[in-house]
């Protein structure tokens, strides 16, 4: 078969770099994919938008022969090919950042930016692969991580740079970014946008996927809208606003992201009184009334994550005051911290203790089948009603209830851990940290109703987010933060991004 010509924005015809036909992919009952097509022009990027479990992960992760297509053909370069393993598809210059972390945390920066490259050392001396590591790093305006540190001392959104880092190091004709920006903060995000168009501008074609919609509007050139495994619309981005696309991606209007505020202020709830955390937070101050959500924000590392986990009694080496509806609840206590009504949401699954190897409604109720005692109530009809029962409150389909946990699409999985720490009557104070990160657009509007009708009934949420779209619509009030200071406090209409931005970078130190 020949290459197929098609159309480009511009109207000539030319030969795409890439090009999947109908591809074809079942996991037992479920169609993860059916007949998607897509094509990828040299310079060209791409976005691939869809809601949680349309099939994003699932396609880019059959192009690079990390799952094996039931069906459907993939052309490179006019030419047909078969990637069996992703070496196969790394040896055509075709590289995947994919959802999931895979950096070794016992390696240092540097092994990890090289692990897995084909052909690398013999050929390369040492002070090579080190100063093409550097390079790499200035590019993602991450120089300030040090290539011989470990990486498991790298927090979550660094981690995610050595991801890019190590696929921007190698040669790539074609690179694949899936949810690269979820867990970085805006200034991150910003250097990375800058990186990838200058890879454009060199002839570099990129695949993108992300749940930001901000981000499909400032980069890419064409989108391929996804819904329940099939396209829906593949369409140049200058045909696009953001409404319309929300809808492909849905099947339907969103209406609104945002609930409305809370403003009526009552008597402190929940307080944190002169909170240090050695080399994470000094002198956190801060107080929340019933029905409020208050939002910590600032740049990544800037003290807010620290501070929620201790709270949520994660952390030993704390001292300060924190009381909850008149009662103190000491520090470095989960144990005791759960048992006077605080809930803990965390955004990165690993920390959040899901069982991978389980099925989802498992996950929802364990917390309740761990007070009650005993795994061999996991049988039991009532818990599994409630697992329904959260699953509807988390916007998790219940189709999905019985499947292992680890083969849920990555949105869903937040779901989940979203879903299991809400249920319960005891709760008064949930702390979220990154509540929303790779949830589709539609499943964050439900979340934050979901946030809004917990406050409502009588609780107060304190989260982390340095997603400043989401701090300025879901808070109520806002902490700014910077390096382990709380820079100032707004309630909701005192701030607006200008400032917020002004404050989490430090005008003081941009100014001097
Ligand atoms: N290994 C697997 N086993 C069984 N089902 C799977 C497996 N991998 C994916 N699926 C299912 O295939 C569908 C598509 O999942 P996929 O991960 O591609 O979604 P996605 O569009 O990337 O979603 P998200 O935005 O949440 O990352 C989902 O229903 C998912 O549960
Ligand atoms: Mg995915």
């Amino acid at each position: 078969m020949n290459a197929i010509r098609e159309k480009t924005a511009q109207g000539q015809s030319r030969d795409p770099l890439l090009s999947m036909r109908g591809i074809g992919k079942t996991y037992g009952e479920v169609r993860a994919l059916s007949d998607v097509s897509l094509t990828l022009a040299a310079g060209e990027i791409r976005a691939i938008c869809g809601e949680n479990g349309a099939g994003k992960s699932t396609l880019v992760k059959a192009l690079t022969g990390i799952v094996a297509p039931d069906k459907g053909e993939v052309w490179l370069d006019g030419a047909q090919v078969h990637f069996a393993a992703p070496k196969d598809a790394q040896a055509h210059g075709i590289n995947l950042v994919s959802q999931e972390l895979s950096i070794c945390p016992d390696l240092t920066v540097l092994d990890n930016i090289w692990l897995g490259a084909l052909s690398l050392p013999f050929l390369h001396r040492r002070a090579d692969l080190r100063s093409r590591a550097a390079e790499v790093l200035k590019r993602l305006g991450a120089e300030h991580i040090a290539l011989d540190g470990l990486a498991g001392h790298l927090s979550t959104g660094e981690r995610q740079l050595i991801e890019i880092a190590r696929m921007l190091a190698r040669d790539t004709r074609i690179l694949i970014l899936d949810e690269p920006t979820a867990t970085l903060s805006d200034k991150e995000i910003h250097v990375l946008m800058s990186a990838l168009k200058s890879l454009r501008a060199h002839g570099t074609s990129i695949l993108y996927i992300t749940h930001r919609l901000g981000e499909v509007f400032e980069l890419c050139d064409h989108a391929t809208v996804m819904r329940g495994g099939t396209v829906v619309a593949d369409l140049p981005v200058a045909e696009l606003t953001r409404d319309r696309l929300i809808e492909l991606m849905l099947g339907r209007a969103l209406g609104h992201m945002f609930p409305e505020h809370h403003i009526a202020d009552g008597a402190t709830f929940f307080a944190i009184d002169r909170l240090n955390v050695p080399g994470a937070a000094h002198n956190v101050s801060l107080s929340v009334t019933k029905g409020q959500i208050m939002c910590l924000t600032g740049q990544l590392g800037c003290g807010a994550d620290e501070v929620i986990r201790v709270v949520a009694g994660l952390v030993s080496h704390a001292n300060g005051r924190i009381t909850l509806d008149d009662a103190e609840i000491p520090l470095g206590r989960p144990e005791v911290a759960r048992r006077r009504g605080v809930r803990f949401v965390s955004g990165d699954r690993a920390e959040e203790g899901v069982f991978i190897d389980r099925p989802a409604w498992e996950n929802l109720v364990a917390p309740r089948f761990v007070e009650r005692g005993g795994a061999k109530l996991v049988q039991n009809r009532a818990l599994r009603g409630e697992a329904a029962m959260l699953a509807d409150r988390s916007t998790l389909a219940r189709h999905r209830l019985p499947v292992r946990t680890g083969d849920l699409s990555g949105g869903n999985q937040q779901k989940l851990a979203f879903g299991r720490n809400i249920g319960d009557g005891a709760a008064k104070l949930i702390l979220m940290i990154e509540p929303t990160r790779g949830i589709d657009v539609g499943a964050r509007a439900e979340i934050y109703r979901l946030m809004r009708d917990f406050c409502e009934q009588g609780c107060a949420i304190l989260m982390a987010s340095s997603d400043f779209a989401e701090v300025l619509g879901i808070a109520d009030v806002v902490a700014t933060m910077f390096r382990g200071e709380i820079v100032k406090t707004y309630k909701t209409g005192h701030l607006d991004m200008t400032r917020l931005i002004a404050d989490v970078t430090h005008p003081e130190e941009e100014n001097a």
